[in-house]
């Protein structure tokens, strides 16, 4: 039996990621280090009582000691562990540089001294910075905007260090915006969803024209499966991953409405997120040749599915925005004047 320990798997991508490993491999252990900060959710895998394939330990991937004793018997580290909220990182950016950095560092530190034999690194399409007139591809500059892509930076680029200096098995993959069941409630599909089905304002950045690159949460899991088990001579890459599904927040919006049978007039346009990238969208041609990789989930279809998870799973995320004092004290702060 193989034994990966994958971080953060209490959170939106974590969970997801969990569920499909375990579904897809039966000679698959996994061991699941979160710290089920605001955003971790043991909750979420109350399903997995008493799966003996999958062990559950709460702790901070800056613990070394902790780590170090994890990692020993692993065969791979998939690290997924992160502050994640962009907004959060502009009022707040300390824990992002803590978590994101130091955290990778420490899990970086433990995977070389076990002599881990894959380690993957989720990095983000956010390292890119703007995508511009054309989508970003794994050589181009790194210029992030937010202190949250700022630490994803650094983690992405030491996990690279310990590739070049010590030889450690590292892959960086650089996903695009995810949707699918499990996302925390502040990001912008299940805000919208949840203060539309509430019949709630939906608060719109700026213009609204900004676009993204959407991609079914499922695709993303089966592409770090797909890299976690690529050759080893694929050692020190970075591969983009992404669906080539751009949609403005506006399109996003309507979309959610639509499905909803909800009206236009919950669109509220209120100040936009300082530093706010307009574009981001990612070249996939890398992945799908080296690795045969590609999405399969059509955009109307992941969008449906997530509407409706939201639509079948109230008492989730009501939990979070009716009882949990961090979501209302950080939803209070940010969005005051909005
Ligand atoms: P999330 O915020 O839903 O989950 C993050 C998880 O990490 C939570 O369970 C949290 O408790 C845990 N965590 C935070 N700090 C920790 C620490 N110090 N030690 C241990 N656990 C800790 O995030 P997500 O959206 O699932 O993102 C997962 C990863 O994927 C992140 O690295 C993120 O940068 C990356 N990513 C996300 C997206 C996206 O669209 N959501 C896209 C590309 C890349
Ligand atoms: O690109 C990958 C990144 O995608 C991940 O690395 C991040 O962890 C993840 O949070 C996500 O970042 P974004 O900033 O793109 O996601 P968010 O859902 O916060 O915002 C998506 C777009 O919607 C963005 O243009 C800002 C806009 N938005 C967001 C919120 C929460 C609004 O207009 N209003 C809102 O209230």
């Amino acid at each position: 039996m193989k034994t990966i320990l994958v971080t953060g798997g209490a959170g939106f991508i974590g969970t997801n990621f969990v569920y499909f490993m375990l579904k897809k491999y039966d000679d698959l252990k996994i061991i699941n280090l979160d710290k089920l900060t605001y955003a971790g959710n043991l909750e979420n895998l109350d399903p997995l009582k008493g799966e003996k394939r999958h062990e559950f330990v709460k702790g901070d991937i800056c613990d070394r000691e902790l780590v170090g004793k994890l990692v020993k018997g692993c065969d791979a580290i998939v690290n997924f562990a992160a502050e994640t909220h962009v907004d959060r990182s502009i009022l707040s950016a300390g824990e992002f540089i803590q978590t994101d950095v130091q955290g990778t560092f420490c899990l970086l530190e433990a995977a070389r001294e076990a002599g881990i034999r894959r380690f993957v690194q989720i990095s983000t399409d956010e390292v890119y910075g703007d995508a511009g007139d054309n989508p970003s591809s794994e050589t181009d500059p790194l210029m992030p905007r937010s202190p949250y892509a700022a630490s994803k930076t650094g983690a992405d680029r030491l996990a690279f260090s310990y590739f070049t200096t010590y030889d450690l098995p590292v892959i960086i993959t650089r996903c695009t915006n995810n949707l699918g069941p499990f996302q925390y409630p502040e990001k912008l599909i299940p805000l919208f969803v949840t203060n539309a089905i509430d019949d709630k304002q939906l608060p719109v950045y700026g213009s609204g024209k900004n676009t993204r690159d959407w991609i079914f949460v499922e695709d993303h899991c089966d592409a770090i499966d797909t890299v976690l088990h690529a050759d080893d001579k694929h050692n020190g890459e970075v591969f983009n991953i992404g669906a080539n599904k751009e949609f403005s927040v506006l399109e996003i919006t309507s979309f959610i409405l639509d499905y909803l049978k909800k009206p236009q007039s919950l669109i509220k346009h209120v100040e936009d997120r300082l530093g706010h990238v307009k574009r981001h969208a990612v070249t996939t041609g890398k992945i799908k040749d080296a690795l045969g990789w590609k999405s399969k989930t059509s955009f109307d279809d992941a969008m449906g599915r997530t509407v409706q998870w939201y639509l079948d799973n109230e008492s989730w995320w009501r939990r979070i925005k009716e009882k949990q004092e961090d979501y209302q004290k950080f939803m209070k702060e940010y969005y005051k004047n909005r």
